[in-house]
């Protein structure tokens, strides 16, 4: 990018995706840098139904960086973006004095403003901090003429995001240095690997506000022996297990694992002290009823995970989806009144066998699923090419829509 003269903005959006995990990380051995007590492995998840979407401008005229999330202003001198914007611009700075000639000098000693939306609400609860960070990182280094390894960066925002700079199926490689150089993801397989598997977020209604996942798995490190458990003798095989299974497109083994995983890592919040519980009846549904469709069959055609709140996501294949989603709004009736049930990819309805139903034998919950987000494995981080869609205007400040 060409030398700042006068005001010039420069101005890059890009747009980055969520991922779900189904090997959990949950525990920290460096807080600061975020280094985690063991691997994880996730899936990322289509740009198309949910994602972050990112400006970043920079011009000699702004006064102070700044950033707005959603809409509204937030502080720029939380330690965690401060992480980030310091390690792009230091690389920045790397990549100059090494005579590299794409660095955008504007952007390493202008200030920069940043505004940042997601497609989905955010009262949803879905982990939101993995695709906005890994979306500021990527933009960043777009603005700035940064390349090479991002996800060590972005995992300094939130250990979750360095998954989100890779598409497909992704895994965070826990490193053994002290520095957290060696700390960072690796794509296992492309999201072209398996395009039969298909993701169905389950989005529980719960008023209630979930410990965040900063501090619960804080609390978990200092109290939790199980965990300790876990990320010494359990997740080394299990990562190997699941990479294996991940290649061979070995659904039974990825969707026990997937299972498992979840369920000993909400053991661990159970065994935190005091313990935390992001579980809830609704989720405790979705699990029974899982098993039992799965029994009903004699074949493990559906899994469940669930993050630091009671949403599940579903992990299935193609062939399944038209009935589990049938039989999920048959548990869980859809609201009359309510908005759309059923958002994202198509599902076409069917109508299930009394024998189905009967196996089941569950009694409907109204009211417990919001809604369903029908989504699959998509790419990573992607540059924005149409300038219409810059979320700040000529002015560096976000347009009425942003
Ligand atoms: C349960 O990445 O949100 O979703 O590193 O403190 O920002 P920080 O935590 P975060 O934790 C995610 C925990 C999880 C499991 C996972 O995504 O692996």
């Amino acid at each position: 990018m060409p030398e700042d003269s006068g005001n010039k903005l420069t101005m890059v959006t890009c747009s980055a995706p969520v991922n779900i995990a189904v090997i959990k990380y949950w525990g920290k051995r460096d807080e600061e840098l975020i280094l985690p007590i063991n691997s994880s492995l996730s899936v990322t998840l289509h740009q198309d139904q949910l994602k972050t979407t990112t400006t970043v401008a920079c011009s000699r005229s702004f006064q102070e960086d700044r950033i707005w999330l959603n809409g509204k202003e937030e502080d720029i001198t939380q330690p965690r973006l401060q992480s980030c914007l310091r390690e792009i611009r230091r690389l920045a700075r790397k990549r100059r004095s090494d005579g590299e000639a794409d660095v955008d000098t504007a952007g390493l000693s202008n200030k920069v403003h940043i505004c940042s939306v997601n497609n989905f609400p955010t009262a949803a609860g879905l982990a939101s901090s993995a695709a906005g960070y890994a979306c500021l990182v990527y933009t960043l280094s777009r603005v700035m003429g940064v390349e090479g390894e991002l996800s060590v960066v972005s995992r300094q925002g939130s250990g979750s995001a360095c998954r989100s700079m890779y598409g497909g199926f992704v895994q965070w490689i826990m490193g053994q240095q002290g520095d957290g150089k060696d700390s960072l993801a690796q794509q296992v397989e492309p999201e072209t690997h398996w395009p039969e598997l298909r993701v169905l977020v389950l989005v529980v209604s719960s008023e209630r506000k979930p410990v965040g996942s900063t501090s619960g798995m804080q609390t978990s490190v200092e109290t939790s022996s199980l965990l300790k458990h876990r990320a010494d003798s359990v997740v080394p095989a299990r990562m190997k297990e699941m990479i294996e299974a991940v290649h061979k497109r070995d659904f039974t083994t990825f969707a026990e694992l997937t299972m498992k995983d979840s369920n000993q890592f909400h053991a661990t919040c159970l065994d935190t002290y005091p313990p935390i519980f992001y579980l809830n009846d609704v989720s405790r549904h979705v699990i029974n009823l899982v098993h039992r469709y799965n029994r009903h069959y004699r074949e493990t055609k559906v899994a469940y995970t669930f993050d630091a709140g009671p949403n599940a996501v579903i992990y299935t294949l193609q062939q399944n989806v038209e009935e589990f989603v049938q039989v999920v709004k048959h548990l869980f009736p859809p609201e009359t009144n309510g908005g759309q049930f059923l958002k994202g990819l198509p599902v076409a309805p069917t109508t299930l066998s009394e024998e189905l139903k009967q196996a089941i034998g569950m009694e409907p919950m109204v009211k417990g699923i919001s809604y369903i987000i029908s989504t699959k494995a998509g790419p990573g981080p992607r540059m924005v090419e149409d300038p219409s869609e810059h979320l700040l205007g000529s002015d560096g400040l976000p347009k009425e829509s942003a």
